[in-house]
Parts: structure tokens; sequence; C-alpha cells
């Protein structure tokens, strides 16, 4: 049961000043217990998988390039043009979230262009893409490692299960594209036990704001969403609620022109 007080505890700092004191055994990562490290991207049957390229990402689809109007412009937009994004679109804003531009030597971690707590990058991206530029509509998973996408379904019921998850926002369910993250616990669990969710989450926020810094230069327009139906995202992205579950969502769409929408 959620309670107040648990919410407020789940959001503070390590109990003690050293959260791994070997005083305290009962708070030692599989880490310290010399356990294997889980990868760094969620490993998939390659055989009959259906990879879909994207291009490498261009600074060509940049319309908006100074770090000030980005920030200073960015805003929540739920409303978008109909048109397509590119792929080059949607490669960059991949590449803005979730990139890995390093893998190190025994292959426990990954740098991207986020940062994350001790480097665990605990995040799945699924995608629901219903209108990108030589992409079947459908709901993919992006592949970090190797800058592709894996297709994972393309049921026709996938536009009225996000309007029902999304508390039946229509401008969430028609959006070209859907980011939905979900979080691989034990990522970060293995490396700092119970204080890992706060982290956790707090990589979640990096992660979005670049989505929304990035969509902004390239004349994208994101709206993220906290509030959501757990069970119905989780069944969505198709995994299992326990070891994976959907933590943000973000809609994203080209700005309509003229659209001064903010909050
Ligand atoms: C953690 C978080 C959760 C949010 N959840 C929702 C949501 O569920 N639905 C929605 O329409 N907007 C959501 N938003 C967008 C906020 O409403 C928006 O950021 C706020 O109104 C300020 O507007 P601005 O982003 O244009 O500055 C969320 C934003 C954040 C950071």
């Amino acid at each position: 049961m959620r309670t107040i007080e648990s919410g407020r505890e789940s959001m503070k700092g390590y109990p003690m000043a050293f959260g791994d004191d070997p005083r305290n055994p009962e708070l030692h990562s599989d880490q310290r217990k010399g356990l294997a490290a889980p990868p760094v991207e969620k490993p998939y049957d390659k055989e009959g998988a259906r990879i879909v390229a994207l291009p490498s990402p261009s600074r060509a689809v940049v319309a908006k390039a100074h770090v000030m109007d980005v920030i200073g412009e960015r805003v929540s937009r739920r409303i978008y043009a109909d048109q397509p994004l590119s792929r080059d679109q949607l490669s960059f804003l991949l590449w803005a979230t979730q990139a890995v531009r390093a893998v190190n030597a025994d292959k426990t971690s990954s740098r991207r262009t986020v940062p994350s707590a001790g480097a665990r990058h605990p995040y799945e991206t699924h995608l629901r893409l219903a209108r990108v530029e030589g992409i079947e509509p459908g709901l993919y998973r992006y592949l970090p490692l190797t800058h592709e996408l894996l297709f994972l379904d393309d049921r026709p019921s996938l536009r009225e299960e996000l309007f029902v998850l999304t508390d039946r926002e229509e401008w969430a369910a028609d959006a070209p594209v859907f980011f939905l993250w979900s979080c691989v616990p034990y990522r970060g669990e293995w490396r700092y036990h119970t204080m890992s969710h706060k982290s956790m989450l707090l990589d979640a926020g990096h992660i979005a704001q670049n989505l929304y810094l990035a969509a902004e230069a390239i004349g994208c327009g994101v709206c993220t969403l906290g509030g959501y139906w757990q069970e119905g995202a989780d069944r969505f992205c198709g995994v299992d609620g326990v070891d994976e579950y959907v933590v943000y969502l973000a809609a994203v769409g080209r700005v309509k022109t003229a659209n001064t929408e903010g909050v």
C-alpha cells in the first residue's frame, strides 16, 4: 500500500554516510558479492528478428542550433502536424535520448548521450510509431548498441490501447511517435541495491529532458506523461511489470506552424 510517508522516504538519499558499509551486509549489492552484471541492453532472439536500420544521427536535421534558443523556447506541446517525422528526425531523437558512445571493457556498463547514476542506464525505449517516413507503423524497441529498431508488433489495437493507458488522451494516442521508457531495475540494483531506485527515477528525467531539447532543435514538439495506467502500459510493451516496467511516456510530433501552445 502506498503511503505519503513511504513516498517521501523513497525521495531521500542514503540512510547512512556509506550505503555500502561493510558493517551492514543486508545492504551489500550483488556487484559487491561478485555476481555477474546484467547486460547493458535487453537481449532478444536474433533468429527471425525484424530489424529496421536507422540512418546515422546527423546535424542536418537541426533547425534551431543555439542552445539558448533551444532551452529558452522549450515547452510541452500537445498539438502536432499531421506530417510524419522523417527517419533522420527519429534517429536524432533516439541518439539524443539513449545512444551508446562506449561500452566498457568488461561490458558491464555503457556511456551514453545522457547521464545515469553509476553508468547503469536502466531504461529500454519502446516506441509506438504511427507516422514515420519509410517505417511501417507498429511497436518497436530501440537497440542502442547498434542504433537500430527491433520490430515487436503491429496489432490493430495499438492505438486504442494507447488511448486507454494514457487516460483517453487523443493527442497522445494519435501522436506520430510515442515513447515508453521501461526500467530494468536489476541494472541499478546490481550496483546500488535498495539505494538504486531513487537514482533510476532521476535518470528518467535526464532522458526526457534530452528528448524535449532535441525535439525543440529539429522543429518537433514533445509532451511527457507521468500519468498513465501502469498495467496497461506494461502490457502494451510486453513487459512483465516486475523485472521490467514502464516509468515514463512521451508523445512527439512535428510542431504545427503557428502553434504557440504551451501549458
Ligand atoms: C514528470 C512529469 C510528468 C508529466 N505528466 C504529464 C501528464 O501525464 N500529462 C500531461 O498532459 N502533461 C504532463 N507533463 C507536462 C507538464 O504538464 C508540463 O511540463 C507543465 O505543465 C509545464 O509546462 P512546460 O513543459 O510547457 O513548461 C508532465 C511533466 C513532467 C515533468
